[in-house]
């Protein structure tokens, strides 16, 4: 099975999320289960830089304004087309915003372009490429549908993964012809929303199937609360609908053979986590102290990371005998906020503010727990990578938090089976209850122990996951020779 999944950041080329990762390791899951995938990305600075002699399959004459091509090329073992246009994607920085955080304004021209690429190679463009099924990827590659569904033509069957509502691509009207699209697009079955032009929305409204990456936060979007304006379009895509829990690269995740941490460990072999807390402590400027319970946090600082709430309850957590190790970037106030701390609470709090993927290992591998306490979340990868190095997850009780921890409560503490804490609902005194239910577990080190192995059993990785990708994709194509 041929698949073309188009996205607008891979890891290890362009990163700004949990999409990234998703994008750079599903396709390689779904060799196994005879999926082929190839990803059509844009060609920003970071990924033409990465491509070695790639081949030019097609040549756009005029593709919103300028000529622009389309490569193909092999990066790290993935299969990639890659929309060569200066005038859209040639620009320092970030895939979305400019030097100084603002949107790029011609941002829906941008991923316009990307989604009618992807649907003019769904369409044959490249014969040799020709897709079985299109699987399109949040807000960027929403048009994607819409662009196969009003070209007259036959379409291939499309899929729409949605990895956060909260961002969802609306433009105004009077972009209608510039994105080369039919009047007869601007309808409440088409483009429309609440008037404007969704590009998410269309997504949702045009693709034969919808998932989004955990089955909790599928339950959660076709509320009012959790669906952004669009859940009462999600109910009415009925069993379009589904969710399909990620997984990590347990290649790039892995303590036993990791080149980023201090010191590799495993299960059989836990004593090597020390040497990691104490390159942590000493790292971040932390009291070295074997005895003190790290908290550790990686995160983007945004409001849906519910990271305020962990702020204002730090007293708590330092009462608790915690430390705080904080790798984050983002929202300004939160990194002030983060930062006076340290030089209030110096040695017992340490952060980081910036992107730094090495430091985030290190975390995963010297924490004892890592704080995870989003307002929503519609997956969450920082607590699987936790599981799997064996520091348990602190989590509040939703999206795809809720379906990867299981809360060491009493049931599960005689069960012996708990990897994790739960707090629920997502507030101040929920959190900080959790913290000191957590401090108690840490002080009953068999107990801790016990956790600790259960964490680090779970299965993380992309195989079950990839698997149901898979099924999705068979019963697509089924569904069209039917
Ligand atoms: P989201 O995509 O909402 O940001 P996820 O938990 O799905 O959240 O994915 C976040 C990914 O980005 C993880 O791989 C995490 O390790 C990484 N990450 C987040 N913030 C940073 C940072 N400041 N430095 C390095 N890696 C980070
Ligand atoms: C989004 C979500 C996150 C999810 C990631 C990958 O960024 O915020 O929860 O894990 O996408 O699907």
């Amino acid at each position: 099975l041929k698949i073309l999944a188009v996205v607008s950041e891979i890891y290890p080329l362009v990163k700004t999320g949990g999409l990234a990762d998703v994008a750079g390791a599903l396709p390689g899951a779904l060799v196994p289960e005879d999926v082929a995938v190839t990803t059509l990305v844009p060609g920003y600075p970071a990924v033409l830089a990465a491509l070695k002699k790639p081949q030019v399959v097609h040549t756009f004459a005029g593709l919103f304004g300028h000529d622009a091509r389309l490569l193909k090329a092999n990066v790290s073992g993935l299969d990639l087309l890659v929309l060569d246009a200066p005038h859209l994607f040639n620009r320092p920085g970030n895939p979305y915003v400019d030097a100084d955080g603002k949107d790029w304004i011609d941002n829906p021209l941008r991923f316009a372009a990307l989604s009618r690429v992807a649907a003019e190679i769904g369409q044959g463009l490249v014969p040799a490429l020709t897709p079985d099924v299109i699987h399109a990827h949040d807000w960027q590659t929403g048009l994607t549908a819409a662009y196969l569904r009003y070209s007259g033509r036959p379409a291939v069957p499309t899929v729409m993964t949605v990895h956060n509502m909260a961002f969802q691509g609306q433009y105004g009207r009077d972009l209608l012809p510039a994105l080369g699209l039919p009047a007869r697009a601007y309808a409440i079955d088409g483009v429309e929303y609440y008037g404007t032009i969704g590009f998410l929305k269309a997504g949702l409204q045009l693709s034969d199937r919808i998932t989004t990456v955990s089955p909790t936060y599928a339950t959660e979007i076709r509320t009012a609360e959790g669906g952004m304006g669009l859940d009462g379009l999600l109910r009415s895509r009925g069993n379009a609908v589904s969710g399909i829990l990620n997984g990590i690269d347990t290649g790039v995740w892995n303590p036993a053979t990791d080149a980023r941490i201090a010191a590799p460990f495993e299960l059989s072999r836990l004593a090597g986590r020390a040497a990691n807390k104490k390159a942590l402590q000493q790292r971040l400027g932390l009291d070295v102290d074997p005895n003190a319970l790290i908290f550790g946090v990686v995160s983007r600082l945004s409001w849906q990371k519910g990271l305020d709430l962990l702020l204002e309850r730090l007293p708590a957590l330092l009462a608790a005998g915690g430390q705080l190790a904080l790798l984050g970037s983002g929202e300004m106030s939160l990194a002030n906020g983060f930062a006076g701390a340290t030089t209030l609470h110096k040695g017992r709090v340490g952060m980081v503010n910036g992107y730094d993927e090495g430091l985030a290992h290190l975390i995963q591998a010297g924490s004892d727990v890592i704080l995870v306490p989003s307002r929503f979340e519609p997956c969450g990868l920082t607590q699987l990578c936790a599981l799997r190095y064996g520091a348990l997850p602190l989590v509040a009780r939703v999206g795809g938090l809720a379906d990867t921890v299981i809360d060491a409560n009493e049931v599960a503490l005689a069960a012996g089976v708990g990897t994790g804490v739960q707090f629920s609902p997502v507030s101040g005194d929920a959190l900080e209850a959790a913290i000191w239910r957590t401090a108690d577990l840490w002080r009953d080190r068999p107990t801790w122990k016990k956790l600790q192995k259960n964490a680090m059993k779970t299965d993380v990785s992309w195989t079950r996951p990839a698997a149901a990708y898979a099924r999705l994709y068979r019963e697509l194509v089924a569904g069209r020779a039917g």
